[in-house]
């Protein structure tokens, strides 16, 4: 079967379910691109900075070299890091990317956070204290850059991650090509609820990153909430006969938004894309609806003095 997909503002289509890649390791990735491929997955999302695009690259030209997929029916996903928002090194870092994934165009390419790094190509580039050092690149010159990358045809979109409501309209304000989504953290602790709609409104989907929960985020502590052991999504997915991961992956799709689990689990991978013979009624979402806390979990520390940062003094 084909995944559903969700329409963009520009007529182009995006498979609802992907397969996420942050933090898996490039010895892994590989293996759990080659497996999410068999399972039916057609949306892998990558971004430079999980350092493992030459990792999934070769998985995907594998599969497409021994005619499992053909590259039209992918849909491949990249982001450009803090450190190239300057105009002039946009190009170059799509560039290094389609280098690294082995493909002529990607299917879309984000602004992966708001906030500019200074330029380079250490990522967390930090003074003599360990801070990171900031560009006041503003992100809006980054968006006229990203444009030029459509007209150019080495990407298909463009769209925005870790934007704020207030930073979305900013780019609206000057874009010639609108964004076709804002990928977010998203999950029962952060539902989204506001920005997805204020995003509705606009014709810019919503792309939800940890929709588990981020278990293995680096700085999680013991004791913190996992919701994969929540008993509100417990007693859902045993009402369905489904897991917990299971449940909350169909709570982004049956509320229309883009959902981009991770795993390098054989089992898991095929788990998580096992979920289209059932949906969440009404009263499952509204219950799942009552644990949200803004429960931010990726909280982006080290950008957060940032005139850019996202989540300081915003309230959405
Ligand atoms: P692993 O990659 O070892 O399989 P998120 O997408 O919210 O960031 O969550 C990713 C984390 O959740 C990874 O640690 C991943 O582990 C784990 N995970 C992925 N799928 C499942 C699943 N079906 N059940 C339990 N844990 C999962």
């Amino acid at each position: 079967m084909s995944v559903p997909s969700v329409k963009f503002n520009n007529g182009l289509s995006c498979p609802i379910l992907g397969l996420g890649t942050w933090q898996s390791e490039p010895g892994a990735v590989a293996q759990a691109v080659t497996v999410a491929i068999d399972a039916g997955y057609r949306h892998i999302d990558c971004a430079h900075l999980y350092g493992n695009e030459r990792e999934v690259g070769q998985a995907i030209r594998e599969k497409i070299k021994q005619g499992h997929v053909i590259r039209e029916n992918l849909f491949i996903t990249s982001k450009i890091w803090n450190t190239y928002h300057r105009p002039d090194l946009v190009e170059k870092a799509v560039r290094t990317s389609l280098d690294d994934l082995g493909v002529t165009y990607l299917d879309l390419y984000l602004i992966h956070w708001p906030m500019a790094y200074k330029e380079g190509d250490d990522p967390f580039p930090a003074d003599s204290n360990g801070k990171v050092i900031y560009s006041d690149v503003d992100y809006i010159d980054t968006w006229r850059a990203m444009e030029k990358l459509v007209e150019q045809g080495l990407v298909k979109s463009i769209g925005l991650s870790n934007f704020n409501s207030k930073q979305i309209d900013r780019v609206l304000k000057i874009a010639k090509i609108k964004p076709v989504t804002n990928q977010v953290e998203c999950h029962p602790y952060l539902s989204q609820q506001k920005l997805f709609d204020f995003c509705k409104a606009r014709g810019i989907t919503l792309t939800a990153y940890s929709p588990l929960g981020s278990p293995n985020r680096p700085w999680a502590k013991p004791g913190d909430p996992l919701l994969l052991e929540e008993p509100k999504v417990k007693s859902i997915a045993a009402k369905y006969k489904k897991t917990p991961a299971q449940v909350l992956i169909r709570y982004q799709i049956d509320r229309g938004i883009i959902v981009i689990p991770k795993s390098t689990t054989k089992e898991r991978i095929i788990e998580n894309y096992n979920v289209w013979d059932f949906q969440l009624s009404r009263e499952d979402i509204a219950l799942i609806s009552t644990m949200e806390c803004n429960g931010r979990l990726i909280p982006q520390a080290e950008g957060r003095a940032h005139k850019h940062h996202p989540f300081v003094n915003e309230e959405f």
